[in-house]
């Protein structure tokens, strides 16, 4: 295992993203974040540290069939959010968007409930791996095809509360 990004850099890169965040919605407007768990929840954490007094949060869970490192593209909903997000400005967040199948089925059933707007905010980018063309308006870091671990990510659930983000040994 080797460090790809380390904490420092984590939280430094957050932190822009969350001012990215407030500058694309006026001060009065709530934002309200929907984190894709598990994966999602430290980035989520230290995100609304960020926005601070700015957000509402609820919380959706997916799995997706095949093997650990290589997902199948069929996406379940295990977990529905617990408030509607109609006339919200929703932000989908997430840890890192690989194929982009997860993302790409949770922007279509969010789009379909009528949002006031839909964003996606993502702590990392695997470009290499994408089938589906997804949108993602913020991207913390592009990453190299490497599975990675830590900072929420998991590898057979172990490994999520790394504070750096490390690649995983074949
Ligand atoms: P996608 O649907 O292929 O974009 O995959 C997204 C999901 O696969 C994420 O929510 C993660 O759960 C998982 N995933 C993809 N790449 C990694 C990785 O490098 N480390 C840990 N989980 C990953
Ligand atoms: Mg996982």
């Amino acid at each position: 295992m080797h460090v790809l990004l380390t904490s420092d850099q984590i939280r430094d890169r957050v932190e822009e993203m969350g001012r990215e965040i407030l500058a694309d919605h006026a001060s009065d407007e709530a934002i309200h974040l929907v984190c894709v768990l598990k994966g999602g929840f430290m980035f989520l954490s230290d995100l609304v540290r960020v926005l601070k007094a700015h957000v509402t949060l609820d919380f959706v869970a997916v799995s997706s069939y095949g093997t650990q490192t290589r997902p199948s593209g069929e996406v379940r909903l295990t977990k529905d959010v617990d408030h509607g997000v109609k006339d919200r400005h929703v932000i989908l967040v997430e840890g890192v968007v690989d194929t982009g199948q997860t993302l790409h089925y949770l922007q279509e059933l969010f789009r379909a409930r009528s949002p006031k707007s839909l964003r996606t905010a993502c702590l990392l980018s695997k470009p290499s791996r994408r089938e589906t063309d997804v949108r993602v308006e913020y991207v913390g870091f592009a990453i190299d095809d490497h599975f990675v671990v830590g900072y929420g990510l998991d590898f057979d659930e172990r490994y999520r509360g790394l504070p750096d983000i490390a690649v995983l040994a074949d």
